[in-house]
């Protein structure tokens, strides 16, 4: 979703910024733009399309100037347009950038317009340039405009601002959307995360909501929403790899479907006390307190949770209930059953998680943030945060991010149950025991690349496919079908085998292709009738199973096999070919597979 940098005080600071909005690429957009300030005031460049056509334009015409701001756009108000791309100019005095929506934006544009300000642009952002404008032209001090424009606009915003006769300084403010101020030895940098930031600088200021700094090459101050100076503290964030590369894979997709079981493996370290045992943030004693859980997460995040809750209720016996973070607090949920909400997020920026772990934590419910990104607003706002530690994820489709957080969940579900004395420490070993497996089993699943090839070359030419699972390959099956989605853009729906003789059976037509997903367990021979319904009509089954239930199904169309294992864990291990099959099929369909159409990898407006 839209990214902001900005340099302060850096000279030929145009390559600069052009670096880290490369850095934030990952993160989805469909426009770009970078404005600098020269010594005959604005420099601006804004290109539709990936950031190469920003490059292309740079190289043409290069901006000079040692302070500017740039951004990538994610469209929300306005199409993706030149006019529509930021940075926004307003009367050739000042530029800003913005991330979020002004939700007022309708009234303060009829307010400036009538007062005379022009319009560029159809976007909701604009109206932060004419409102600086207007109060520099009143005479306001860079502070005061700054809590002049903060009072009037609504939403979730993080911005910055440039004015032609301030060449060294920059406004930067936010609410709800993440900004980071970096600190350099002669200059400063802003940031939508501190990754746009860790080849510059390793000190950063996180703003808190509505405060405001104004940023100079010697550092930043900050101020609060009533205009207050604040101290706000320089966090040292952890030394980077630089960019990360796709480490010779055709795409980062590829490459961390296979970094999955060191991600596994790093993940289930940090759920590992010193003695070896499984150890979650909370204490024993706490845990055992835990009589409800609330589950916010977003995407593939939330299926992650409704994994999670067939776990904790089957182990732990506390129970769960799975929100989708963006509906949670606007149908006022009652929260007095509940003591605890986990907001899982790969990215631990996702707006709607963070609103609704907010909304949680007002009700008295303790938060737990399952996040990646160390450092991120969830992980800084949540009571206590649960790591996974799949590295950073840069394809949009969430992959290790996935698979870590089903590692950690079951870890906590594990040492969940044992502290409320739902499982003895014997079965609760002999768990552990199996999640230490996993890195192992999936480096096997690993290897269904080659057999899934030509399955996902038949998958290239369906219009729709459905995914099945039963039980707790229910929430794969609707992992499954948003991975084909997003990836290859063919229409997939995921359903519970046994929901599909209530309606979806109607759909079924000569040769649709069914993903079926089977392990070992109580409900295998109830889900294998399931598909034998499907496949009567005419479906074409695609059964992805362990080695030892393949034989079960033995009128599937084609089977892929991952290693045998405890069926509670069967999740991890068949998402494996889950997500290589709609690699593969995106792949072949020719998509751009680590950046699809319309998607943003951290999406910050609700
Ligand atoms: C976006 C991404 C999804 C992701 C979801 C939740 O929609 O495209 O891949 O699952 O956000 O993201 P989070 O970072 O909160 O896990």
């Amino acid at each position: 979703m839209c990214g902001i940098v900005g340099v302060v005080g850096l000279a030929d600071c145009s390559e600069t910024i052009l670096d880290s909005l490369k850095r934030l690429e990952y993160r989805g957009y469909d426009s770009s733009g970078i404005v600098t300030q020269t010594k005959d005031g604005f420099g601006l460049q804004r290109a539709v399309g990936k950031l190469k056509n920003l490059s292309d334009l740079m190289r043409e015409s290069p901006l000079a100037g040692q302070s500017g701001i740039g951004h990538t756009r994610w469209a929300t108000h306005g199409g993706v347009t030149e006019q529509n791309a930021h940075p926004h100019v307003a009367g050739d005095k000042v530029a800003i950038v913005h991330n979020g929506i002004i939700e007022n934006h309708v009234a303060l544009r009829a307010t400036l317009e009538a007062a005379g300000h022009l319009f560029s642009s159809e976007t909701d952002s604009e109206v932060l340039a004419h409102l600086f404008l207007q109060a520099f032209d009143e005479g306001m001090t860079p502070e005061q405009a700054a809590a002049s424009v903060l009072s009037r606009i609504e939403g979730a915003f993080a911005l910055a601002a440039m004015h032609v006769d301030y060449p060294d300084m920059m406004i930067v403010a936010r609410n709800a959307s993440p900004l980071a101020i970096g600190l350099g030895e002669n200059a400063s940098f802003i940031g939508s995360d501190a990754m746009a930031l860790s080849h510059l600088t390793r000190d950063v200021i996180y703003l808190k909501d509505n405060d405001f700094a104004i940023v100079r090459p010697e550092g930043a101050e900050v101020f609060d929403s009533a205009g207050t100076p604040v101290n706000r503290e320089v966090v040292i964030v952890a030394a980077s790899q630089g960019v990360v590369d796709k480490g010779g894979y055709r795409h980062f997709m590829e490459k961390e479907i296979h970094e999955q079981p060191d991600a596994i493996a790093h993940t289930l370290a940090a759920m590992t006390g010193a003695d070896g045992t499984l150890s979650t943030p909370l204490p024993r004693e706490e845990l055992a307190q835990i009589d409800g859980i609330v589950m916010l997460a977003a995407g593939t995040s939330h299926y992650a949770a409704m994994v999670a809750r067939y776990w904790i209720e089957a182990l732990a016996r506390v129970p769960v209930t799975c929100e989708i973070a963006s509906e949670y607090r606007y149908r006022k949920p009652v929260t007095g059953a509940f003591s605890c909400a986990i907001a899982i997020s790969q990215s631990g920026e996702s707006l709607d998680t963070l609103m609704a772990m907010r909304h949680a934590g007002e009700a008295g419910l303790k938060t737990i943030g399952l996040v990646n990104v160390p450092g991120s607003t969830i992980a800084r706002e949540a009571d206590l945060v649960m790591p996974t530690r799949a590295g950073p994820e840069i394809g949009v489709a969430s992959t290790k991010a996935f698979t870590a957080q089903l590692t950690a969940l079951i870890s906590f579900a594990t040492a969940l149950a044992e502290a409320k004395g739902a499982i003895d420490t014997a079965r609760r070993d002999e768990i552990h025991a199996q999640i230490q497996k996993l890195p192992s089993m999936v480096g096997r699943a690993l290897a269904s690349f080659d057999e899934i090839r030509p399955i996902a070359h038949e998958l290239t030419t369906a219009r729709s496919a459905l995914y099945l699972g039963r039980d707790v390959l229910f929430p794969v099956a609707m992992e499954g079908a948003l991975k084909l989605k997003e990836l290859s853009y063919i229409h997939a729906e995921g359903f519970a085998s046994g929901e599909m003789k209530h309606g979806p059976i109607a759909l079924i037509e000569e040769g649709l292709p069914v993903i079926a997903l089977l392990a070992a367990g109580e409900v295998m021979g109830k889900a294998a009738s399931n598909l034998q319904e499907a496949s009567a009509r005419g479906a074409s089954i695609i059964l992805i199973t362990e080695e030892r239930a393949a034989a079960t199904v033995d009128f599937a169309d084609r089977v892929v096999t991952v290693p045998n294992i405890d069926p509670l864990l069967a999740p991890v291990l068949l998402t494996i070919p889950v997500q290589i099959l709609a690699y593969l099929t995106a792949f072949e369909k020719g998509t751009d597979v680590d950046q699809p159409r319309n998607l943003a990898k951290s999406v910050t407006v609700e």
